[in-house]
């Protein structure tokens, strides 16, 4: 197991801005410090660790702080004795005699952390090294603002100047600043070349940001007006701040790249829908769990909402399963001499990967800190090879092998209703997701089962005949109404792929079917009563190859996919207007077959993601093709 909280950052409740003050050609001047506490409760008696290439000598001199200790980088400081921070408070000191006079932003506090009275050592955040604000720069880009996806409503004029860095104005509560720090830390992370957009530590030529509450917007709603140099931030809980101090970022980012920073005017903003989604699949190929988190920070710049995680599949098993542990220390193993041979890009060296428990929690926390919802998908009945191979019990004794194939040419690969195992696997399963993931939807698959699954199988056929069931279909949709059943003893609803409706399907009541496999499926879906995302191949797979062109990368089976037709994908084309209640929003989908390498997974997601990403939020008569197009340079890449 790797260790979380080297990968997934953390929740910060303390963040520490640092600013160089010059003395003259003779003096290399002082760093001065903020730490503010962005918590809830007071801190006494603790100390604040930090590194700095601009180290302070022995005898510096520290003004209302003791330099504890001090060796190469590190450094450990204290308030004076007696001093408490309380919760908005700031801790303001400072360091001479530094190692030279910094030359370039990133050579300021790299890393921070508190050691509290009780042992305790909570994380900081930290800023930009900032320095007594130069004259800004002209903005002299053509008037596009650098949002994306792009606002419901926006009526703004340019101005000529780049902002300083937006800064909380006096008064901002511990939330807000907290807010502030949370945004500030993700664009940090998305773009360690760049400034980030914001600072806790107002200098001249900054720009103020006020925050106002309006419990008459939407949960994801936000507004922004600017007058001059003022800049109000107005929503009515954490999800439409975020996504509004997100949209203050990207235009900063923006501004210092050609485009422009608003001067006056007004942005109004919510999502077009509450669904807004990206599947990636870690069974076929392993993602470490530090670019889940990044993914994750991806989804939240372009505020999407939902990270639909696919961790099992033919290939793997990727979940620790406490009660099952074959399950991932056999089913997520591949190698000449391991029970799952190698598949697509795997060779004579043993590789794997699953999530243990921690990971999970440690992943699950950093997306509900950036408002986002972890759909865990568990792919049952069929492609479910690395269950079976894990754990051989569950297969039908009499069952001949090589009765049936996927499409993926898997045999057998179904777990089966009619062994009583299946249940207490899928029991323990259930158990362990629903304890880990919050979420009212839990993903069971459903999809391609292949035909003629079971019908091999003497104990699946006692069971129909029992039953009085025919067939593979009607023999699934037992399978699925008897997981819908647990789900709902764990207070959880399904969530499947569109065949799970095939056979008679499933209660349609607080069911969430993915419709994956052609767009005209929805509309047949949403009318028999069940909630649909879409998420049609021909549009949001992006792992589909974006031209025919024979040196492309990518899979061909639902054709070739350019940008253009991603982002021209109207799903409101495909649903009749009774029917839109039920539809819930959109999807991509990220299946990873011949995503070889990272450059692959850069080049065949982005920037499509952004165009699914805009067609979650942006009503269809404000999207514009050219300028999306025209914003992709600012997309974010794992
Ligand atoms: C799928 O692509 N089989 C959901």
């Amino acid at each position: 197991m790797t260790d979380p909280h080297a990968a997934v950052p953390e929740a910060a409740s303390f963040h520490l801005d640092c600013r160089w003050q010059s003395a003259g050609p003779h003096s290399a001047g002082r760093l001065l410090f903020e730490l503010r506490n962005l918590g809830a409760a007071p801190i006494e008696g603790f100390r604040l660790a930090f590194t700095t290439l601009r180290f302070a000598g022995r005898g510096a001199a520290a003004d209302n702080a003791r330099l504890l200790d001090r060796r190469g980088y590190f450094h450990e400081v204290a308030p004076p004795g007696g001093f408490r921070l309380a919760p908005g408070d700031v801790w303001r000191f400072s360091l001479g005699d530094i190692a030279g006079a910094p030359q370039h932003r990133g050579e300021g506090i790299a890393s921070a952390y508190l050691t509290l009275a009780g042992g305790e050592r909570p994380a900081v955040t930290v800023g930009d090294l900032r320095r007594e604000a130069p004259e800004q720069g002209a903005a002299t880009g053509p008037i596009v603002y650098a949002l994306t996806p792009w606002p419901a409503e926006a009526d703004l004029t340019p101005s000529d100047r780049l902002p300083g860095y937006l800064v909380p104005a006096d008064g901002a509560s511990v939330d807000e600043l907290a807010a502030v720090s949370a945004v500030s830390a993700l664009f940090r992370r998305l773009f360690p070349l760049e400034p980030v957009p914001f600072s806790l530590m107002a200098l001249p030529g900054d720009r103020p940001l006020r925050f106002a509450h309006d419990a008459a917007l939407g949960r994801e709603a936000y507004r922004l007006d600017f007058q001059g140099e003022d800049i109000l931030l107005t929503a009515s809980g954490p999800a439409g701040r975020q996504y509004g101090l997100t949209a203050l970022g990207q235009l900063r980012r923006g501004a210092r790249a050609g485009c422009r920073f608003p001067a006056h005017g007004h942005i109004l903003d919510q999502p077009r829908f509450s669904w807004r989604g990206s599947h990636l699949d870690t069974a076929r190929r392993f993602f470490p769990v530090a670019d889940v988190a990044r993914f994750l920070d991806i989804l939240a710049y372009l505020k999407l909402n939902v990270f639909h995680w696919h961790l099992s599949d033919d290939e793997a098993w990727r979940l620790d399963i406490r009660a099952f542990p074959e399950l991932t220390a056999i089913g997520s193993t591949h190698g000449p001499d391991a029970a799952l041979p190698p598949q697509i890009g795997g060779g004579r060296h043993p590789s794997g990967g699953c999530y243990s428990h921690a990971e999970v929690r440690a992943l699950v926390a950093h997306a509900a800190r950036l408002n986002i919802d972890i759909v865990p998908e568990i792919d049952i009945p069929g492609h479910s090879t690395a269950a079976l191979a894990a754990l051989p019990a569950l297969v039908d004794p009499d069952e001949p092998a090589d009765t049936y194939a996927s499409v993926q040419g898997f045999a057998n690969n179904a777990l089966n209703p009619a062994v009583e195992l299946t249940w207490s696997v899928l029991d323990a399963v259930f158990d362990d997701l629903a304890e880990l993931f919050p979420s009212p939807h839990l993903h069971v698959g459903g999809d391609e089962v292949a035909e003629g699954a079971w019908l091999a199988s003497p104990l699946a056929r006692r069971l129909m005949a029992d039953l009085g069931l025919d067939g593979t279909e009607a023999l699934q949709s037992h399978f699925m109404r008897r997981v819908q059943a647990m789900l709902g003893r764990r207070g959880r609803k399904l969530a499947g792929w569109n065949e799970v409706a095939n056979g008679g399907g499933v209660e349609t009541d607080g069911t969430l079917l993915t419709v994956w496999q052609k767009a005209a499926i929805g509309a047949g879906l949403a009318a028999r009563g069940y909630d649909i995302v879409m998420a049609p191949a021909e549009a949001y797979y992006l792992d589909m190859a974006q031209s025919g062109d024979w040196d492309e990368v990518g899979m061909s089976w639902a054709g070739a996919t350019p940008l253009e037709t991603t982002y021209a994908y109207e799903v409101g084309g495909d649903i009749p207007a009774g029917l839109l209640p039920r539809l819930r929003g959109v999807q991509s989908c990220i299946w990873t077959e011949l995503i070889a390498s990272r450059a692959h997974f850069n080049h065949l997601v982005f920037p499509r993601l952004a165009a699914v990403a805009e067609a979650g939020w942006t009503p269809p008569a404000e999207k514009d093709w050219e300028r999306f197009r025209a914003l992709c340079r600012f997309c974010p890449v794992l």
